[in-house]
């Protein structure tokens, strides 16, 4: 698999944000490596989407990419924004994603493709087939020079640990970093520190966790020697 130097990524749209963006429940991350730009989600609202991209110097149009991780709407509500930029990049939706979602991407004038089988979407970039479902959800495994992979999440349905141990298995490369939606939010106590052990024991170092993550994650986490980091929309993040 190749690899990229440098990776930022921009939280567009989440529940907290910055002085000055709007706040929603949703997730959409703008991802740039020195070598391409993708677009994570779109959060719950074409209007949060399209003002934070701008307040944060976004320019949608230019996107070689967008995945939608998986069809709940606070990932997927903000389309317009992206069709409204202009972009040609295709969006692309999981293998098992229904065809109502399929209908809504191209009413808008944007290409839908069907992600049947993992691949390298980017250079640098794998994309992980499907897990679980319904809901259906895809991940982005992103393998930064030296470091590892960083795993981008939308909601982790299927769990946090599953993922990155599919990233793993998929790409061969060791995991480092993991970004997005965790899903432990309405976990118990010794449901969030499970994760927190299968993830440290997959390597995984630092944490970024954000929108249904929850906040026990992000206290619980050092004790298992990872590193957590608190972001809100409006942020970049750098690896
Ligand atoms: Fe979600
Ligand atoms: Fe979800």
């Amino acid at each position: 698999m190749d690899s990229i130097n440098k990776l930022r990524v921009g939280v567009l749209v989440d529940e907290k944000p910055r002085a000055g963006l709007r706040g929603e429940y949703g997730l959409s991350l703008y991802i740039e490596s020195e070598r391409w730009r993708l677009l994570f989600d779109a959060g719950s609202s074409d209007t949060t989407l399209g003002s934070n991209a701008s307040a944060m110097g976004v320019d949608l149009s230019t996107v070689d990419l967008a995945i939608i991780s998986h069809e709940h709407f606070d990932h997927t509500g903000g389309l317009a924004a992206l069709a409204r930029s202009g972009t040609r990049a295709p969006v692309l939706i999981p293998a098992g994603a229904s065809w109502r979602l399929e209908r809504a991407i191209e009413d808008l004038g944007l290409s839908a493709k069907r992600v049947v089988t993992g691949s390298e979407v980017l250079p640098g970039a794998f994309l992980l087939s499907q897990q679980y479902g319904p809901p259906y959800e895809q991940a982005l495994a992103i393998n930064l020079k030296g470091r590892g992979l960083v795993t981008v999440h939308g909601c982790s349905h299927p769990g946090p640990s599953k993922i990155v141990a599919k990233a793993l298995n998929d790409t061969g490369v060791r995991p480092f970093a993991v970004i997005g939606g965790l899903h432990l939010a309405w976990s118990p106590p010794e449901g969030v520190r499970s994760e927190l052990e299968a993830l440290a024991s997959l390597g995984v170092k630092v944490l970024v966790p954000l929108h249904c993550s929850g906040s026990l994650v992000m206290r619980e986490s050092s004790s298992f020697g990872i590193e957590s980091r608190e972001v809100l929309a409006g942020d970049w993040v750098e690896f």
